[in-house]
């Protein structure tokens, strides 16, 4: 491989990043953290599976941030995770200084790449990571709405007993309980769900779909979600190392875009080898703008606590 991946933090979202940018074979995989033995033994296991899984990806597992150097993309995903009845925004302070230590690092060792941060509360950790890394907006990328969107698409094709791969969400606005699921812009094979669905179904999804990290942590009772939240990092990662130009909402630092200014906020991005190529804008109704603007204030009031 002559492209490489640092996945930060080896926990459930990590692994699971790792073990399918491995599967994929879209890269060579460091997983790096603060844990002595377990990236390196995990990544000795998804080293031995690479030949079943037909990959020459070469994974390792380090706790020494010079294994990570020349990294095209680094996925942070170190931090702590939810718990039942805590919200994304109960972990702000604790990740925040874990942002701290890995930004610094991963900056040293690989000045040129891509960060994409999946540590939550989202919007405000990657604020947290533009402000430390100095890097332009174009290389910071928070993962969030593909995540939210993937809930959404699961949600409606199951509803309709449909193909995932005909569904197309549409969530903007940020990872917390504010989050904008945009029916209008929902679509399956091209036909809005508005058309397909009544109203209260689609209410019903719109709400579930908010609720869809919450629903599984009072599940699992001891963490947050992992296998999707994986798949969606490594599918903006994809679409970077293969300069696929592919539109995914992202979260991504406005500079005016949507009225917005100097805050991460998740809206649909260009994304292709160079990072966000493009922040696309859509219009709006007037509800829809004023559930955005709450969103996005939502996310100020935590940059604003962590000074970002
Ligand atoms: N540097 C590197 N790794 C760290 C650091 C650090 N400073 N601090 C913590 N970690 C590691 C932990 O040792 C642990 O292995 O981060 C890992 C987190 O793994 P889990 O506890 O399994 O959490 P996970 O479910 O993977 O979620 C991680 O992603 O989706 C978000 O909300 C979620 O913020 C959480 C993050």
């Amino acid at each position: 491989m002559n492209r490489k991946i640092t996945v930060v933090g080896s926990g459930n979202v990590g692994a699971s990043a790792a073990i399918s940018i491995a599967d994929r074979e879209l890269a060579d995989v460091v997983l790096i953290d603060i844990l002595e033995g377990v990236p390196q033994g995990k990544g000795l296991d998804m080293l031995q599976a690479c030949p079943v899984e037909k990959s020459d990806s070469r994974v390792v597992g380090t706790n020494d941030y010079a294994d990570t150097a020349g990294s095209d993309i680094v996925i942070i995903t170190a931090g702590i995770a939810r718990k039942p009845g805590m919200s994304r925004d109960d972990l702000l302070n604790t990740n925040f200084n874990v942002m701290k230590q890995v930004t610094e690092q991963v900056v040293k060792h690989s000045p040129d790449c891509i960060i994409i941060p999946v540590t939550n509360p989202l919007d405000a950790m990657c604020q947290a990571v533009l402000r430390l890394s100095k890097f332009p907006r174009e290389r910071v990328i928070g993962m969030a709405g593909v995540l939210d969107s993937a809930r959404m698409r699961a949600f409606i094709a199951a509803e309709l007993g449909v193909s995932v791969e005909n569904t197309h969400a549409f969530v903007l606005g940020g990872h917390g309980d504010t989050m904008v699921p945009l029916p209008r812009y929902s679509t399956v094979a091209g036909i809005p769900i508005t058309e397909l669905m009544d109203k209260e179904t689609i209410a019903r999804i719109v709400t579930r779909t908010a609720n869809g990290g919450a629903e599984i942590v009072k599940l699992l009772k001891t963490g947050s979600a992992y296998y999707a939240p994986s798949s969606a990092a490594v599918e903006m990662a994809e679409a970077i190392l293969k300069d696929k130009k592919k539109i995914l909402p992202c979260s991504v630092f406005l500079q005016g875009e949507y009225g917005i200014k100097d805050l991460f906020v998740g809206v649909p991005v260009k994304l292709g080898a160079k990072g966000v190529e493009q922040i696309i804008e859509i219009t709006l109704t007037d509800d829809e703008r004023a559930a955005l603007m709450k969103s996005a204030a939502a996310v100020k009031e935590l940059t604003d606590i962590i000074g970002v």
